[in-house]
């Protein structure tokens, strides 16, 4: 048996709450493949998991962190060998497996991906689940046809971690990108670094309910839902696409129908937790192909594990800016 630190959520007389305790390698689940972590990150459900929040969690006691990269220490599987790194986002950990904020993890060999060249661990842990839900909204759009050519591309909640690092890829890839930010004035300078050739407030694409406004964009990277959404669906052009994959404004949104059926617009959900190992494979390749890692290092910052619950507390309040990743091994 080994002891290592984790963060774990556990029901209790006040409700769920999450500590950092020392841990025994006997609660780990039962799977091929067992990790040193070296770093996880701090992704909107971690955030919530951390607060004890409702939503994420789907057993307790659970170890929480939705990321993990680090070492492979023994594996049944036959890809991987001891002292590989690795990375995983989602695949049930922090969710319904034992997650990643904490010194070890147990995980399944077949959904690992090898941290790519020209990542260090660091950095993929930088890119996290945030960033592979980006690479995955582009690789949708693509499979719906979009091309630069086509024309703007709008990413939505563009100072939080899956718009910061889908503005990079997408500029990265030759697309023109419209970041809408609730902050204009305070990020103008960090988005357009990063790649974009616009910066709109959030508030211009609240169209007030009207269902169809000005075709501005050709496909959009949606992780915020509520008004934004709707707003980013009605300026959208026709046969364009749009992805949703978060609720950081709302899990619901005013739609209407009329850009389905006048514009031939398409609305595609991602889900990075369920993704085959092929679309896992695709999205690191895509990053690592596109996306600079100076550029990746300039929204990232690094907390140690003790850390975790405090730098949660800036996403919960919609503050979080870029990406924070979790240095497991400085606690
Ligand atoms: N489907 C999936 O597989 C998947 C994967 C990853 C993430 N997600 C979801 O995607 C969302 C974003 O994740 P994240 O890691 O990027 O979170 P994040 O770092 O907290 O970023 C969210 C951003 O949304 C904007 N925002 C926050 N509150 C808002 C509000 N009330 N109204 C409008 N905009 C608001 C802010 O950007 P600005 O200040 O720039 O406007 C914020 O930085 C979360 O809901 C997360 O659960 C889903």
């Amino acid at each position: 048996m080994t002891a290592f630190p984790g963060w774990i959520a556990r029901e209790t007389p006040d409700g769920l709450r999450t500590r950092l305790e020392e841990l025994d390698s006997a609660i780990l689940d039962d799977r091929d493949t067992t990790l040193r972590v070296h770093y996880s990150s701090i992704n909107y459900k971690d955030a919530l998991a951390l607060h004890g929040r409702p939503g994420v969690l789907r057993r307790h006691p659970l170890v929480t962190g939705i990321d993990v990269t680090g070492e492979v220490l023994t594996s049944r599987h036959p890809r991987w060998s001891r002292g590989d790194l690795v990375t995983l986002n989602g695949a049930g950990l922090g969710e319904e497996r034992h997650g990643g904020l904490a010194g070890l993890a147990a995980v399944d060999g077949a959904d690992l991906v090898p941290v790519p060249e020209p990542f260090t661990p660091a950095r993929a842990a930088a890119i996290g689940t945030a960033g592979f839900t980006a690479a995955l909204s582009l690789l949708a759009l693509r499979r719906h046809g979009l091309t630069p050519a086509d024309g703007p591309v709008l990413v939505t909640g563009a100072g939080g971690g899956v718009g910061s690092v889908a503005v990079a890829l997408l500029a990265a890839s030759g697309h023109e990108v419209i970041a809408a930010t609730g902050r204009p004035d305070a990020l103008r300078g960090r988005l357009t670094r990063l790649g974009a050739a616009h910066i709109v407030g959030r508030a211009e694409l609240d169209t007030g309910g009207k269902p169809l406004a000005a075709q501005r964009w050709a496909g959009v990277i949606d992780a915020v839902g509520g008004h934004l959404l709707a707003g980013a669906l009605a300026g959208l052009r026709h046969s364009g696409t749009a992805t949703t994959c978060g609720l950081a404004a709302s899990a619901t949104f005013p739609g209407n129908v009329m850009p389905f059926i006048l514009r031939g617009v398409s609305l595609v959900g991602i889900d990075s937790v369920r993704t085959t190992p092929a679309r896992r494979a695709a999205a690191w390749q895509l990053l690592a192909r596109h996306l600079d890692p100076r550029l990746l290092d300039s929204v990232t910052r690094s907390v140690p594990l003790s850390a975790a619950r405090d730098a949660a507390t800036e996403v919960l309040a919609g503050h979080g800016t870029g990406r924070t990743v979790v240095d497991v091994r400085a606690h």
